[in-house]
């Protein structure tokens, strides 16, 4: 998408569609009042005839305005008074939804609903992600018949938010990336495939990338890891890419979870919606968006990404219920289900990241849990850290960006939920408090390090049959998390 910032006269502005607003008491924004003056009244007039009430998400699209050069106008309800989050939302969904099929060029003036909580940056970054978001469409494998028409250049009237509206698209391609491989079928997105991105991405962007073999692996002592992967046919990866875009020690770090495929292994998962188990690279999606994102902006900071990537599978050389593995940590894991599989891959990929990179702070991105779903569904992500600063930095980037996350315990009483008597802890914590017993396991191996762990089974992905699909998230979380952390 191409952007532009313009302060001219809006009734003059060459566009396929201008999008202005009007408030609930019929009164018109500035962009609108001039429109409305040149075109002898007419916006009022749709007030006046309850065309339209002016309501918050309410919008009205008019074609062939009399004296305007845009060929279309959009009218869009800008409510009253300050707008809550879940108003404000609506309002870019709604605008979003008429201007995202319009071909050419969208020129808006959302300036009346600007407040200090949400100045018109704010404003231009949702429409820009919602706007990718609904042209977004899979093809790889269902090819379109015929494309649908698409917005493709965005003129912003009002302040000069052009660096603003930059780093709202290269978010946006992050997250369509990240829908991407989220959506691709799992005999494709293999732990392989996502090395070659790895590699692909990293040669385009200048990332440094380095890949771990399963046999590697297995032989480096990251038993926990080899346990899961070990069970299929597809070798199993550890990828890692690091971005240098400032000196510095210590890099900001962040794994995501990378199951191509989750069948439970042995301890088999039922057979209804088990296609979706595809989903479960959701978290190494987001990272693959994120350094898409930062490869676009090519930011003042140092990042390390880990994907840990393997398929769960039953199979003769499958792990059983009762294993013990020794993790590459050097602490011994007994498995009491194959199905708790994300919490191995990651123990061993966080083991090697802060080994090798001693990060400043690390972040896991996980579907880890069906816990976490059934108590959060698919509106916040879970947080677990018990770092305060980490807590409030990702609490806040996600309600900035509409990315949210909701913090659930981590206290040292659910520790011992994981007793073992044949190991130094289970890989699993019977009935209780699910979500956090899957945090506890992987707090044993991020002790030295501020950690936090999201989990994200309900937001990845939405839908049921044929609107199934990824989200994408939560790659706007974690880029406006690491882009704020540039002072
Ligand atoms: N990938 C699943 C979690 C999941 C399930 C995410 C459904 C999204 C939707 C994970 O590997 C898993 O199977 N977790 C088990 C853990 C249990 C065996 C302790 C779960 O949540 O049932
Ligand atoms: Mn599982
Ligand atoms: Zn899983």
């Amino acid at each position: 998408m191409e952007f532009e910032v313009y302060s001219g006269n809006p009734a003059q502005l060459a566009a396929d569609c201008l999008v202005v607003t009007l408030d609930k008491t019929g009164a018109l924004s500035a962009s609108a009042a001039t429109v409305d003056e040149a075109s002898n009244g007419f916006l009022s007039a749709r007030y006046s005839e309850e065309d339209i009430k002016g309501g918050a998400g309410q919008t009205l699209l008019l074609p062939g305005v009399s004296g305007i050069s845009a060929r279309r106008v959009l009218l869009a309800g800008s409510g009253e008074g300050e707008l809550s989050d879940v108003t404000a939302a609506k309002t870019v969904a709604a605008i979003a939804k008429q201007v995202s099929a319009i071909a050419g060029t969208i020129a808006m003036d959302l300036t009346a609903l600007a407040t200090d909580a949400r100045p018109q940056a704010w404003w231009a970054e949702q429409l820009i992600l919602a706007i990718h978001g609904n042209q977004y469409k899979f093809t790889a494998t269902k090819p379109e018949k015929e494309s649908a028409p698409k917005a493709s250049k965005l003129i912003w009237i009002g302040d000069d938010i052009s660096t603003a509206m930059a780093v709202a698209d290269a978010k946006a391609v992050g997250t369509n990336y990240a829908r991407e491989l989220g959506n691709l079928p799992p005999n494709i997105c293999t732990p392989t495939y996502l090395a070659d991105q790895a590699t692909a991405l990293s040669a385009e962007a200048g990332f440094t990338c380095t890949i771990y073999d399963e046999k590697e692996l297995e032989e480096m002592g990251a038993g926990a890891f080899y346990s899961v992967s070990k069970g299929s046919s597809e070798p199993g990866k550890i990828i890692i890419m690091e971005y240098k875009g400032i000196e510095s020690d210590a890099p900001h770090m962040i794994v995501g979870k990378g199951i191509t495929f989750d069948t439970g292994g042995i301890s088999l998962k039922p057979g209804p919606k088990m296609d979706e188990m595809k989903y479960d690279m959701c978290g190494a999606a987001s990272i693959f968006g994120t350094m898409k994102t930062l490869s676009i902006l090519k930011p003042a900071l140092h990042v390390v990404a880990i994907v840990t990537s393997a398929e769960n599978m039953p199979a003769g050389h499958a792990s059983k219920p009762g294993d013990v593995v020794t993790s590459l940590a050097g602490l011994t894991v007994e498995i009491l289900n194959t199905d708790a599989e994300g919490r191995l891959v990651l123990c061993d990929a966080l083991t090697l990241g802060i080994r090798d990179y001693t990060p400043a702070t690390c972040v896991d991105v996980a579907t880890l849990t069906g816990a976490c779903m059934a108590a959060l569904g698919k509106v916040n992500s879970g947080l677990f850290t018990e770092d305060e600063e980490l807590a409030a930095e990702l609490t806040s980037a996600g309600k900035y960006t509409n990315d949210r996350v909701w913090r659930l315990p981590l206290e040292e009483e659910y520790q011992s939920l994981l007793d073992s008597n044949f190991a130094d802890m289970a890989n699993i914590g019977g009935p209780l408090a699910g979500a956090t017993t899957a945090a506890c396991f992987l707090s044993r191996f991020t002790k030295e390090t501020r950690w936090a762990h999201v989990d994200i089974a309900g937001p990845a992905w939405g839908g049921d049959g044929t609107g199934k699909n990824s989200t994408g998230r939560p790659v706007p979380l974690l880029t406006t998390y690491l882009l704020n952390k540039i002072q």
